[in-house]
């Protein structure tokens, strides 16, 4: 089953609902090259400009483990909308939500280290690095180290 979240808004963004089915591909330029195009990925709002309407990211769950109440957050802005505060704007509803109306009692995290941008987000959203781990960007893809990053309730 398709899962569609409510729409939120934030100070400056409408955060506007996608199901699992219509998510966007979005290129991650600073990953290897053949991880650059991940389909479905992020995963459940738009970032929108209040102002104009104007889509500028995309951040939501890109995994939901119902058993254990965890979730894992994904997100990516549009380059003429970098480094304005609106990542971190729309995480912390975001999060915020993942909490109290998805019941996550922890939220996950995992970004390449060299990705300043990234890991500092993430500090800006309270997030805690936890520890490096060894992983793929996709099945076929190769090992990379991430550092995982957790917040819990
Ligand atoms: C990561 C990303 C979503 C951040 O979005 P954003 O809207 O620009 O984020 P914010 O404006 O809220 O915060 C960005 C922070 O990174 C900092 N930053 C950005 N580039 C930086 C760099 N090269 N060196 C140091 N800090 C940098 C900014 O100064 C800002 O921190 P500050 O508020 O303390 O000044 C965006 O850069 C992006 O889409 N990157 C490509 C996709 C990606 O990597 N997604 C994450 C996968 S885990």
């Amino acid at each position: 089953m398709p899962w569609t979240p409510p729409s939120l808004t934030t100070e400056r963004l409408y955060l506007v609902s996608l199901n699992d089915l219509t998510q966007p591909e979005f290129v991650f330029e600073n990953r290897p090259d053949d991880a650059k195009r991940l389909p479905g990925l992020p995963s459940n709002w738009t970032a929108c400009l209040k102002e104009d309407r104007q889509p500028v990211g995309s951040a939501g769950y890109v995994r939901w483990d119902r058993e254990e109440n965890v979730g894992e957050i994904g997100f990516i802005m549009m380059h003429p909308y970098r480094n304005k505060g609106y990542m971190t704007e729309a995480l912390k509803a975001i999060l915020d939500f993942g909490f109290k109306g998805m019941g996550l009692v922890l939220i996950e995290a995992k970004t390449l280290p060299a990705n300043v941008a990234s890991v500092r987000v993430l500090e800006k959203i309270g997030m805690k690095k936890e520890r490096r781990i060894c992983g793929r960007l996709s099945s076929k893809g190769p090992l990379l180290d991430f550092d995982l990053f957790l917040i819990g309730r």
